[in-house]
């Protein structure tokens, strides 16, 4: 069989285009050839065994719906590479706003940053990265916190970014100057709804909120305003529909909305918030 054939028959099984770039992402990383050498030696005869055993497990796993990410154990975020297992969320292209909006507030300063479920590390590791903040990564799920001392270790930001358990705010009276959070705001029907690579495979946890969706943001906001340093921000991920369930809980809590920011698809997505 040449290399060739090897993609065509696994883009006939899976039925959908869209795969391709995925059955290309599994060849490479099945081989340990990049997709530039692959399509160059594309009609040369498939030798290697051990390869091509790990490529048809692999595919057969895309095929049952799961995600890509998991498979490779590895998700592209802000042009870096995060380790990933079923354990965490896998980040998304949504979530880079608000990451380029805390870097943008961020600027050159020093600050302390609190990130409210944390997960893989996606926006406690690229804020550490690139601004002189020091973040605090916080976790309820213990597999998930295993995950993001990893990629901790993986970026040598054992300095700069801590990992703590806990239950949405730490234990210890602490303020920060920013709070950032993707925490789960999908209601339980919204859940039901998801697409099966979604549903299957990703932890419920770090999705489904609660009946309403918004039940992890109300406890955040409600909470922020002992977190915050004076003038500090609030920076929330939010669902389609919700920026008005999310503007009477900041009013609530005596915090001043200063920004929305919409998604590629001109969702509502990125709240900032600040405390007077
Ligand atoms: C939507 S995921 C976001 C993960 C990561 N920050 C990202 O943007 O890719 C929400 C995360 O919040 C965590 N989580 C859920 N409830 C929590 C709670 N009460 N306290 C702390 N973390 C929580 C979940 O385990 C999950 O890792």
């Amino acid at each position: 069989m040449l290399y060739s054939e090897l993609f065509a028959a696994a883009l006939r099984a899976s039925r959908k285009r869209e795969l391709s770039a995925a059955v290309e992402a599994l060849i490479e990383s099945s081989f340990g050839i990049s997709r530039t050498r692959f399509w160059i030696q594309k009609n040369q005869p498939v030798r290697d065994a051990t390869g091509l055993r790990r490529f048809r497990r692999r595919l057969q796993r895309l095929l049952d719906d799961e995600p890509l990410a998991y498979i490779l154990g590895a998700k592209e975020f802000y042009g870096e590479t995060l380790l990933v297992s079923p354990a965490v969320l896998v980040p998304r292209p949504e979530t880079e706003l608000l990451v380029e909006k805390a870097l943008q507030l961020l600027g050159r300063g020093k600050a302390r940053v609190l990130d409210i479920g944390a997960g893989s590390g996606a926006i406690a590791v690229i804020l550490a990265l690139r601004s002189r903040a020091e973040v605090t990564a916080l976790e309820k799920s213990l597999p998930a916190l295993a995950v993001l001392k990893k990629n901790i270790a993986r970026f040598g930001l054992r300095e700069r970014v801590r990992p703590l358990a806990g239950d949405l705010f730490p234990l210890r009276a602490e303020r920060f100057q920013m709070i950032v959070s993707n925490p789960p705001y999908l209601s339980r029907r919204d859940w039901r709804r998801a697409p099966a690579t979604v549903r299957l495979y990703e932890p419920r946890a770090a999705l489904e909120a609660g009946p309403a969706g918004t039940e992890a943001l109300a406890r955040i906001i409600a909470g922020a305003p002992g977190r915050l340093e004076p003038g500090g921000r609030l920076l929330l991920e939010i669902g389609r529909g919700q920026h008005r369930a999310v503007s009477g809980f900041l009013k609530g809590a005596g915090l001043r909305e200063r920004e929305c920011v919409r998604d590629y698809a001109g969702i509502e997505r990125v709240i900032v918030a600040q405390m007077e």
